[in-house]
């Protein structure tokens, strides 16, 4: 083999595994915003809390702002969405966890425990499913009347959680609060 042969013969080489490589960290980078993306540390938080102004929101309809790079819903329920979600037991849930970041870890996820007032009339979410992180349709979607993502199929209720489908967890529920009447904020 001459030593041009040889040269050729090592950068294809070179070539071969710096593709191989490239690769590897792209399929990396996919992964990492699914793993954190329901868990933006405190630091992030803290510097992205935002107040949004929900006063259009009328009952029976719903807002996505964009927020950490992600959506959130913010949903102003009906009376009849309040009454589905309060009549569902907890042991027919997928996911029994609440999901709340508002509350301590492993409250159930009774509907009272999702919202974000008492009356039950607010529930903010990441707008982002739970299985592969698309972005679920709302507005009463699913079988079950609240959001459905049609990437694989899964059903949401009228408090967010997952009921039917591959989606192993509730959507999360945010750091979130009125700060008056008419405004929420964010973080
Ligand atoms: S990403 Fe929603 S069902 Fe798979």
């Amino acid at each position: 083999m001459s030593h041009a042969d040889d040269t050729a013969g090592t950068r294809r080489d070179f070539l071969f595994y710096a593709t191989a490589g490239g690769g590897a960290v792209a399929a990396g980078a996919a992964v990492w915003p699914l793993v954190n993306q329901m868990n933006p540390s405190a630091d992030v938080r803290a510097l992205a809390s935002i107040p949004v102004d929900v006063s259009g929101v009328s009952e029976g309809s719903q807002m996505t702002v964009q927020w950490l790079g992600k959506p959130v819903f913010i949903r102003h329920r009906t009376q009849e969405e309040i009454e589905a979600g309060r009549q569902v037991d907890v042991s027919d849930l997928i996911d029994p966890q609440a999901r709340n970041e508002n509350i301590q870890d492993g409250a159930d996820a009774i509907d009272e425990n999702r919202t974000l007032d008492e009356e039950g009339k607010w529930l903010v979410m990441m707008g982002v499913c739970t299985h592969l992180g698309c972005v679920p349709i709302g507005e009463g979607a699913g079988d079950f009347d609240g959001w459905f993502c049609p990437c694989h199929g899964s059903h949401y209720d009228t408090a967010g959680r997952i009921r039917r489908g591959p989606a192993p967890e509730n959507l999360p529920v945010p750091v979130a609060a009125f700060e008056d009447d008419t405004t929420i904020r964010l973080g």
